[in-house]
């Protein structure tokens, strides 16, 4: 269930930590089983995870489930994070979100029916000076206005 490629990276990130702690890799093993699998995990993969660390199952699920980084169901090659949360919200952030939603006609959830862009809700991104602010992949966009937000989302392939 696990790639050869996939474990090669998974070990590499367990080698970064003390001998029996290979379960601090959860998140990155996680990370990258998900990037080979449509971007995507589900129980049993997650299971598969937890099996190759040597943890419970319900250990690495609480941590698939936590964080906004691990999808649970179908998402675009574009993965628009809206921040929400106070400094954007307040720097206008919902008023973005719904002319961003307008603008690809879907809503937060949801991925646009050619597939390419699906867009999420999540909280504080740590980048509250260049608020309001998405994340797409390991970019950051800061300072958000509707013609910023237009110019970025019409440059997606
Ligand atoms: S509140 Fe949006 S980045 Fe912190």
């Amino acid at each position: 269930m696990i790639s050869d490629n996939a474990k090669k990276q998974i070990d590499s990130w367990i080698a970064k930590y003390p001998q029996g702690k290979q379960s601090s890799a959860v998140m990155e093993a996680l990370k990258v089983v998900q990037a080979e699998n449509n971007n995507q995990l589900n129980h049993d993969l997650i299971q598969a995870v937890a099996d190759y660390l040597d943890m419970p199952g319900i250990a690495a699920a609480e941590v698939a489930t936590f964080y906004e980084n691990y999808n649970h169901k179908p998402v675009g090659k574009h993965i628009i994070r809206f921040c929400h949360n106070i400094s954007c919200m307040l720097t206008g952030a919902d008023d973005l979100i719904s002319h961003l939603e307008t603008k690809l006609g879907v809503k937060t959830g949801e991925v646009t029916k050619d597939g390419l862009i699906s867009v999420k809700k999540v909280e504080c991104l740590g980048a509250c000076v260049g608020a309001p602010m998405f994340q797409i992949g390991d970019q950051y966009y800061e300072n958000l206005t509707t013609d910023k937000v237009d110019e970025i989302v019409d440059g997606l392939k």
